[in-house]
């Protein structure tokens, strides 16, 4: 066991830290996300300079030469280097092009495209190459990730990659529901989706609490049922062309029959109880629901998908299906009546009668439809798409009997998990499955529900995790290193943070708000190892409804805060003797000594504060549990071996008041734990 050497330099790879996380340190690596299929490096630098050129040649499309100018402009940026080359387009021409881009056809959006490329570095040319303009974009995205630097300049190091996707559907749903998320929010999204790779936005749009796609036919959809927060006809077309350009298309989930009360506000002939009906202000599972067993039903929704068909340019349209609860059907004695004539024996069965009739209607509008698996039932035309939300069985079921799943079940961001925990994730299971079945696992979506979300800080729940998510579905299956995901993901933030998305920016605005000044340190030390506790935990918590504050602590901190994380690992190197860095000891008395002192620090803040003062008890916390790690790090330094008294009073405190507080949980705990039963060990 053991070390004992602490250096003068511990400021030094602090703030280094800070730069780059711990892990990042550790190894100079690629930080390519998602990993590449198949990938060489062949020795030797691309070094960028003033006059790099890119061409694009083949038979380019509008969007690839779009996709090309961004890259410049962004390498640009990056670099401070003044290129001289402005917008790439068919009438623009360089001569000895220092980077060829060549896409042979354009790639069709739709399940299955052709997202294949080959990049070729060499010390004196960027060669990409793909079937489609698609695959180029995505290609375009492995060079930008590609981008090093050094004392002498920027550089790509020399690579050769030939890259494909592991699955073809490779989703992020987000809902716009719950909280409506503006235009913008929605295409800075789009932005982060195309950087690592995924394809589809599943755009949750009709909810209880709202409905958020302008209907022409039926104006009362939003007209009575958004509090006038949705999106125009004008503004769908112009996100799914802002994804278009990205090579990413946008399948709209309108959720029927249940998750439907925002329909019935303004058209409440339609739903099986008689109404009124008012936007629902809570979260939860609720009754209302459309009458199955009406034919005027089918009339309404016919019209209305016809008019969503035509507005959405994707093959397949999603009608939710999740979570009837059937109360109202039951609550309804001419639906009971229409069950008992028909020899419908269950609220299930009138459900698959619902899906029966409906699903043709779509069909007739050359769509295919998905759902959520709730929608499965024997006569559901195998063209279907089934979303496994529940569990695994549904998935395994589905395939069994002869449908495309994709999964998201292990995929809810909002449930807070850690990134390894949804990196670990894998869609196909060990065994049971033959390779057919395996076949028609087409890949998953990461699923951004909104009850606890806000335009402010929905980026901070989607990313980086959903990255993780994004390289299980597109890299080999046996790529599953936690470490290496974490050192890469810390990249990913980054490139996200320089193309707009909040994640990280946005906490500043929250904690000055939470502080009510500028003075943040001791509130952003706090909030840096906490996480938002679980969402089962939130909804007890408070009496939460769509008009909630999502600006409290739970809301700033983020899951899996890197902090934390590093933390983490510099633990697990100490007490398995993993060859830490010399330093690691040193850092991470630095961190423990800054959390025992915080306390005091934040105290003043909290006094002019009270939006704060439900932290007090963790902060307090933090500093006691701080207080036993230093303890604890000081055992180990002098090779001394802890009594088992002092271990165990230590993990008593340690786990006392560790029960979530303002549905906060410290992130260091376990660490700490760790720390204290290796000071204790032999
Ligand atoms: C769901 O989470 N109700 C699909």
């Amino acid at each position: 066991m053991r070390y004992v050497r602490i250096l003068a330099t511990v400021a030094v790879f602090v703030s280094l830290m800070n730069v780059a996380g711990y892990a990042e340190i550790n190894t100079r690596k690629l930080t390519l996300m998602p990993w590449p299929a198949k990938i060489e490096m062949t020795g030797g630098r691309y070094r960028l300079n003033q006059s790099f050129t890119v061409e694009v040649t083949g038979k380019p499309t509008g969007r690839l030469f779009r996709a090309a100018s961004r890259m410049l402009r962004r390498l640009s940026q990056r670099t401070g280097l003044f290129f001289s080359q402005g917008y790439l387009s068919p009438d623009s021409s360089v001569e000895n092009p220092c980077m060829v881009i060549q896409a042979d056809r354009r790639g069709r959006l739709r399940l299955y495209m052709d997202e294949s490329y080959r990049l070729d570095v060499t010390p004196s040319r960027v060669l990409l190459k793909a079937n489609t303009d698609i695959g180029a974009l995505r290609g375009i995205q492995t060079v930008l990730q590609l981008l090093e630097a050094d004392s002498s300049g920027y550089y790509f190091p020399c690579v050769r990659i030939e890259d494909h996707p592991r699955f073809p559907w490779r989703g992020l749903m987000i809902d716009a529901a719950r909280h409506f998320m503006p235009v913008n929010v929605i295409e800075r999204n789009i932005r982060g989706m195309a950087a690592v790779k995924l394809n589809v936005l599943h755009w949750h749009l009709s909810d209880n609490q709202g409905f958020r796609a302008e209907s022409k036919t039926f104006p009362k959809l939003t007209g009575m049922g958004s509090d006038g927060h949705f999106y125009t006809q004008q503004e769908i077309k112009a996100v799914i062309k802002y994804a278009a350009d990205r090579g990413i298309r946008v399948v709209p989930e309108f959720d029927v029959p249940a998750h439907s009360t925002s329909w019935f506000v303004g058209y409440p002939q339609y739903a099986s109880a008689p109404g009124p009906y008012s936007i629902e202000r809570k979260w939860g599972i609720f009754d209302p629901v459309f009458n199955p067993t009406i034919n005027k039903t089918y009339v309404f929704l016919g019209k209305f998908f016809k008019e969503m068909a035509g507005l959405f340019p994707d093959k397949y349209m999603d009608v939710g299906g999740d979570e009837n609860n059937g109360k109202d059907w039951n609550a309804n004695p001419k639906i009971q009546a229409f069950m008992k004539a028909h020899k419908i024996p269950s609220d299930a069965a009138l459900q698959t009668y619902f899906e029966n009739r409906l699903v043709p209607l779509i069909m007739k509008d050359h769509k295919d439809v998905m759902g959520w698996e709730e929608i499965l039932n024997p006569r559901l035309p195998k063209s279907a798409i089934v979303q496994s939300w529940r569990g695994n069985a549904s998935l395994e079921n589905a395939v069994k009997k002869g449908y495309r799943v994709i999964l998201s079940k292990g995929w809810y961001l909002d449930h807070y998990f850690t990134a390894s925990q949804y990196y670990l994730v894998d869609p196909v299971p060990d065994s049971g499955l033959t390779l057919q079945q395996k076949k028609l696992i087409i890949g998953g979506e990461a699923c951004m529900w909104s009850e606890y979300v806000s335009p402010e800080n929905i980026d901070s729940r989607i990313w980086p995790r959903a990255a993780a998510i994004a390289e299980r579905l597109w890299s080999p299956r046996d790529i599953r290193n936690v470490r290496d995901m974490y050192r890469r993901l810390d990249a990913v933030s980054l490139e996200l943070d320089r193309l707009g998305l909040t994640q990280l920016k946005n906490q500043g605005t929250m904690l000055r708000n939470l502080a009510n000044g500028y003075r943040v340190a001791p509130l952003r030390t706090l909030v840096d190892i906490v996480a938002p506790y679980d969402i089962y935990a939130r909804v007890k918590a408070k009496p939460y409804s769509a008009f909630a504050p999502l600006t409290r602590v739970v809301d700033t901190a983020v899951p899996d805060p890197m902090t934390a994380r590093d933390f983490s690992f510099m633990v697990d190197d100490i007490v398995s003797g993993n060859n830490p860095m010399e330093d690691t000891v040193a850092m991470v008395e630095h961190m423990l000594v800054r959390w025992k002192e915080n306390d005091a620090n934040l105290e003043k803040i909290i006094d002019r504060s009270p939006i704060l003062r439900e932290v007090q008890p963790i902060s307090r916390h933090l500093s006691a549990v701080a207080s036993i790690g230093l303890d604890a790090l000081n055992y180990i330094r002098h090779n001394t071996k802890a009594g088992q008294g002092w271990v165990k009073a230590s993990l008593s405190t340690i786990s006392t008041d560790a029960a979530p507080c303002a549905e906060v949980k410290l992130m260091v705990i376990a660490p700490i734990e760790s720390l204290v039963k290796y000071a204790g060990e032999k």
